[in-house]
């Protein structure tokens, strides 16, 4: 089994809390991510749940079995690091076979000294058994690098040496792949074709992972839920969607994506929709707040621009502001739009041949009552 529940974590290191009372509940065959920015706890969390670091506090379940207690190489978790930690004076062969090798070791029925060291001398001039060359290869074929077996990995390319990781924690049919920013050395062509590559692989395998990221747009593109944490909590769980289009605080709607951020009061309710003033606009919203003082959320794409004088009769949310940056950004054109004290983020599509806008141009806007989210 390999669900992964963390209850009720919390890590200190001498005396300062890194995690306070982090709660996850990944489902077998789920692709997780933990998301969130630099010194949040994504990686405490994910070495609590490897066995490198000691719960203060907690239990980490992995399938129905509490593992507070059992060393990281029993786990049965695979790792890939950040830094690849590769051997770079073995092949690419040798370090995917290392820790099957030290496996079969482990549990050989040679009992003699002499019998264990002439195996190992074997494998020092190459010559695995069948079992473990066939497994090797056939990872190594499945990440696409059987060509490159014999090697060094300090000879590979940073692509390549992210897939022997990969092939390195694979290869021992780990019951949970744990990944740590494992892209974040890696050109932003490669860390595309990479995202595909590894979402590939673990929905062939349907092998649990969890994916630690800073990378909004990596952990949206990639995972099925994404938990985002700040200052060792978890503020929100959710699906990609979930989180984009209802964040529950305003740190996550900044963020996860852009949004426009706006300080308004509510000041009536009519016909369902909440009424909200704020300095220099008003808007409704077809979402109820409990409280008065609210954070209105506009995310950039849900915002309509039309000329003045071009402004359609069934408009809602019009709001009147001047283009104070125009930036043609391929198939989007984004306006930074003053109204008021505030500067809007708006994206519009683009489509060749329209005329883009220009800074300076008076313009209105529109918004469904139904993307004016409340906070
Ligand atoms: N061994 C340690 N000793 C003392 N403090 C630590 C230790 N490891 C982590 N911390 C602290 O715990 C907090 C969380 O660190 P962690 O490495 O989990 O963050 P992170 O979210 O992975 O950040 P990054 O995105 O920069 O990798 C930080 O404040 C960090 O300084
Ligand atoms: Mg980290």
């Amino acid at each position: 089994m390999g669900s992964v529940k963390v209850d009720q974590l919390t890590k200190e290191f001498a005396g300062v809390k890194a995690l306070n009372n982090v709660n996850l509940d990944i489902q077998e065959g789920e692709f997780f991510a933990l998301l969130g920015p630099s010194g949040c706890g994504k990686t405490t969390t994910m070495r609590c749940i490897a066995g490198f670091e000691q719960p203060t506090t907690g239990t980490i379940l992995i399938g129905d079995k509490a593992v507070n207690k059992i060393p990281p190489n029993r786990r049965n978790c695979g790792m890939v690091f950040q830094s690849y930690a590769l051997f770079p004076h073995m092949n690419v062969f040798e370090n995917v076979a290392y820790s099957l090798n030290i496996k079969q070791l482990n549990s050989s029925n040679v009992i003699s000294q002499a019998g264990i060291y002439l195996r190992l001398l074997n494998r020092k001039f190459g010559k695995y058994p069948k079992d473990i060359e066939k497994k090797v290869m056939e990872i190594l074929e499945y990440v696409e690098l059987d060509r490159y077996a014999t090697r060094l990995t300090s000879e590979l390319s940073g692509g390549q040496q992210q897939r022997v990781a990969l092939a390195r924690a694979l290869v021992m049919e780990p019951a949970v792949l744990l990944m740590d920013e494992p892209l974040s050395n890696l050109d932003q062509k490669l860390r595309h074709s990479m995202r595909n590559t590894i979402r590939r692989i673990q929905q062939d395998l349907g092998i649990t992972t969890i994916f630690v990221t800073h990378d909004q747009e990596e952990a949206m593109s990639m995972a099925d839920r994404v938990a985002v944490m700040d200052h060792g909590e978890v503020m929100q769980i959710g699906t990609p969607t979930d989180l984009y289009s209802r964040p529950a605080t305003p740190f996550i709607a900044n963020f996860v994506g852009t949004s426009n951020m706006l300080k308004g009061t509510v000041v009536d309710e009519v016909d369902g929709l909440s009424i909200i003033k704020g300095d220099g606009f008003q808007l409704r919203s077809s979402q109820t707040s409990t409280k008065k003082e609210v954070d209105v959320i506009i995310r950039p794409e849900n915002i309509k621009v039309y000329k003045a004088d071009r402004v359609p009769s069934d408009a809602s949310n019009l709001l009147e502001g001047d283009i104070v940056v125009s930036t043609y950004l391929g198939s989007i054109v984004r306006y930074d739009v003053q109204i008021g004290n505030y500067q809007l983020v708006v994206d519009t599509t683009y489509s060749s041949g329209e005329s883009i806008l220009a800074a300076g141009e008076k313009i209105k806007m529109s918004i469904e009552p139904e993307r004016v989210l409340l906070i």
